[in-house]
């Protein structure tokens, strides 16, 4: 566990789960907040072995977006103090975006502006049903940015995402599911659990595998369908590579011998994270003639 001023952290094994906050300023951003989170995810990535971030908020908000006063109000009349909290900001926003960990939003409240763009970067977002989404910056004067108008056209249908940055509205968590910006919405009592089942989903499978297949969508968005198919097929040989064929000595293996359904389930990680174990080190299993059945010898 490390706290920081503005941000609490804990890694447990494979998850690590990062709090903001400032419960008394709604977690708004602030530059010593900004700060504190380009240093945690950089505690996270270094952490080497971590699956699963779980983003969330102290108190009663997720993120009440950037704080106003200290991030646009105080600085303004400096520009490079203005340019230099921004920078930090997207540092660790960047961070965010590209963790090799699957990232989590846990939106236990308020979700505005900076905030809103937190769970659009994530990979995966659980709300309270009674959370508040809102892009408010036209409430102010001027337009989502700083990433955010990109969080909402990579989350929301074009309506929808000129209707909320337009007007202010706000949505709740349960709308949210309908739009697309979260994957679930539970009664916020039952928020911890809901996350944790994610969670404990995650972490069965292979870490190598989660960080390839973020990898493959994310370039697979922009491709052509010929080129997206060159592209997966050497992320996975990439993949094999690094794991040494975990999926075939290991997945495959495990399937071979009926422990498993995995359309249902996963298979039963061996090593850690994919190295292999010694035993299932050496020569990969070879397909029985005529038969789905692996030799034994030096799989398992
Ligand atoms: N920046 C600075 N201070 C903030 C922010 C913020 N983004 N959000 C909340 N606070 C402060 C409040 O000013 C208040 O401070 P005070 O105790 O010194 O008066 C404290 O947090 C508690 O907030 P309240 O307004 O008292 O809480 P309430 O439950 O009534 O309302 C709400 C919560 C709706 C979130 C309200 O605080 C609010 O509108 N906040 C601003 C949300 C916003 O528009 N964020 C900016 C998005 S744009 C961007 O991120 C670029």
């Amino acid at each position: 566990m490390s706290d920081y001023e503005c941000v609490k952290l804990a890694i447990d094994g494979p998850v690590a789960t990062v709090q903001l906050n400032r419960p008394e300023k709604k977690n708004a951003m602030s530059p010593t907040l900004h700060q504190n989170m380009v240093d945690a995810l950089t505690e996270v990535e270094r952490a080497g072995d971590v699956k699963v971030t779980v983003l969330t908020g102290v108190g009663d908000s997720f993120c009440g977006g950037m704080d106003l006063e200290k991030c646009f109000l105080e600085p303004f009349s400096n520009p490079a103090e203005f340019e230099r909290v921004n920078v930090t900001a997207f540092t660790w926003f960047k961070k965010l975006k590209y963790s090799p960990s699957v990232t989590v939003a846990k939106v236990n409240g308020w979700a505005f502006g900076g905030g809103f763009e937190l769970v659009g970067l994530c990979d995966i977002a659980i709300a309270a049903e009674e959370a508040v989404f809102g892009l408010s910056e036209i409430n102010f004067g001027v337009f989502p940015g700083g990433g955010a108008m990109w969080a909402t056209t990579h989350n929301l249908n074009r309506k929808q995402a000129l209707y909320y940055s337009l007007t202010g509205a706000t949505f709740t968590g349960r709308e949210a599911v309908a739009l697309g910006l979260v994957n679930q919405a539970v009664p916020a009592a039952e928020l911890d659990a809901a996350t944790q089942r994610v969670v404990d989903s995650l972490v069965k499978k292979s870490r190598l595998a989660l960080r390839a297949n973020k990898q493959a969508y994310e370039k697979s968005v922009g491709m052509t369908f010929d080129d997206s198919i060159e592209f997966e097929m050497a992320k996975l040989a990439e993949l094999w590579y690094l794991t040494e064929n975990e999926w075939v000595r290991q997945g495959l293996a495990q399937f071979a011998r009926r422990e498993y359904r995995p359309g249902l389930e996963a298979f039963q990680l061996e090593g850690k994270d994919g190295r292999p174990t010694r035993r299932g080190k050496g020569a990969l299993p070879r397909a029985r003639r005529g038969s789905v059945k692996l030799e034994e010898k030096g799989e398992a």
